[in-house]
């Protein structure tokens, strides 16, 4: 199977897991990259069983739109039973490093709010330690120069997200070289680095459910 084909079965395997578990009318919280797209295109076959999705990133958005899901923003919602979204690495407890597409402020916030984070993966994605994949962090573009030293002491490479800039009007340094063996412990280290806006660590709050698509089918992992 390609890629696609396991991104495009769990996507599948999701828009299921909506439709048995969450309650007729519910808003629905939906993440960013491309196995949340294919996400969002399953979840427009079965549109009439929620009444709105709450979006990560703007791209999002216009993808829920185009096919007709209302978006609304998340300061209307009071209650949201799951946020839906991939991740660039995960463990089998559930820690995540995520904000490869750069959403990770918006992306953080939304699961905030859900009662339960369905993380969609292919099995690339389930690795041993965090690390290989450089963690994200979103940084006041003043305090660019000043988080980098502070990320250098810690031990990463930070490395400027060339010609990008965040929703939230951001940058992002892409720190490399770290083995992050205490994924919470470090997501709260972070931050406390002033300019740090959000880090790409999810392990305080990681995934309830990972839904990890392999050749051999989806595998359901939780904790
Ligand atoms: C977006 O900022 C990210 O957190 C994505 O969720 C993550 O990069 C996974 O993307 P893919 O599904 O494209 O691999």
């Amino acid at each position: 199977m390609t890629q696609d084909e396991l991104k495009q079965a769990v996507a599948k395997a999701a828009a299921d897991y909506v439709a048995a578990n969450v309650p007729a009318g519910s808003v629905i919280g939906v993440g960013t990259g491309s196995t949340a797209n294919f996400f969002i295109d399953e979840l427009a076959k079965i549109k009439g069983r929620i009444s709105a999705a709450v979006a990560s990133s703007e791209a999002s958005r216009k993808r829920l739109t185009s096919h007709g899901i209302k978006v609304i923003d998340l300061n209307e919602v009071e209650h949201m039973p799951v946020y839906v979204d991939g991740a660039d690495e995960i463990t089998a407890g559930l820690a995540m490093i995520k904000g490869g597409g750069g959403a990770l402020t918006r992306e953080k916030i939304v699961a905030a709010v859900a009662g339960k984070f369905i993380c969609v993966c292919d099995q690339s994605k389930l690795v041993d330690t965090l690390g290989k994949f450089p963690l994200p962090v979103e940084v006041i573009p003043m305090a660019r120069a000043h988080v980098a030293r502070e990320l250098e002491k810690l031990g990463g490479k930070p490395k400027l997200r060339e010609n990008f800039v965040t929703d939230n009007g951001n940058v992002i340094l892409d720190v490399h070289g770290l083995v992050i063996t205490g994924p919470a412990a470090f997501e709260t280290k972070l931050n406390q680095i002033t300019g740090v806006v959000t880090n790409g660590l999810f392990a305080c709050r990681g995934a309830d459910l990972l839904l990890l698509a392999t050749p051999d089918g989806v595998r359901s992992m939780g904790r």
